[in-house]
């Protein structure tokens, strides 16, 4: 089974990374599982033209975004780990999320589908707001339905900013772990 995280951070070593490397530690050396540092890309803004509406559903820009493509379409299951910005996902991770109305295209207007994939979410907030993950759901909800995913679990972990991991933390990763090590296992 192929993994795909998909990491929106503009920070490597933060505490996204900390919880998404607990997560994923047994798989990281794995070559069935892929990380993609958004941050690292060169993916331009979609402009909405709609010319991936038509034709071969081409986008107008070659970029890294063709890789991104590629590693969706590749994968079984897709993680999707970033910080909240602004009690939404990263800008970093939204402008890729942008790019999959191609796929929404494809997949809504055309039935033009992916295999169909599992998903994650992980997230973590500086604060204890109880909004804070309304968007970035809201959001994935249609990133995971352009794709041809559907959600199996998701992770939030607020007051990062203010306190260590704890311990209910703790065993949320712990069963987050758990849940992909089985679907790995299973598949
Ligand atoms: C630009 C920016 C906006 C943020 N906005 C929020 C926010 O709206 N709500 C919140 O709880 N935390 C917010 N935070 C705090 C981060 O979500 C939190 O520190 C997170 O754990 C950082 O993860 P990272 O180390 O992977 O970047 C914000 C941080 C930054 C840099």
């Amino acid at each position: 089974m192929k993994i795909l995280a998909l990491f929106g951070s503009p920070k490597l070593k933060g505490n996204t990374n900390k919880i998404l490397e607990m997560i994923t530690d047994e798989f990281k050396d794995e070559k069935e599982y892929k990380r993609i540092n958004l941050s690292k890309l060169k993916i331009n803004h979609c402009m909405g033209c709609n010319k991936c509406n038509v034709g071969n559903f081409e986008c107008i820009y070659k970029d890294d975004m063709d890789y991104v493509n590629k590693s969706i379409e590749e994968a079984d299951l897709v993680i999707l780990a970033t910080p909240i910005h602004f009690n939404s996902m990263t800008s970093i991770m939204k402008v890729m999320v942008d790019r999959c109305q191609r796929l929404y295209n494809m997949k809504v207007n055309n039935n033009i589908v992916f295999k169909e994939k599992k998903g994650i979410i992980i997230a973590t907030a500086g604060s204890s707001n109880s909004e804070s993950f309304a968007a970035l759901e809201n959001i994935s909800k249609y990133f995971f339905l352009s794709i041809n995913g559907k959600v199996e679990r998701k992770l939030f972990i607020n007051s990062m900013d203010n306190k260590e991991i704890n311990e209910n933390d703790l065993k949320n990763i712990e069963n987050m772990k758990n849940l992909l090590y089985t679907l790995y296992k299973d598949n």
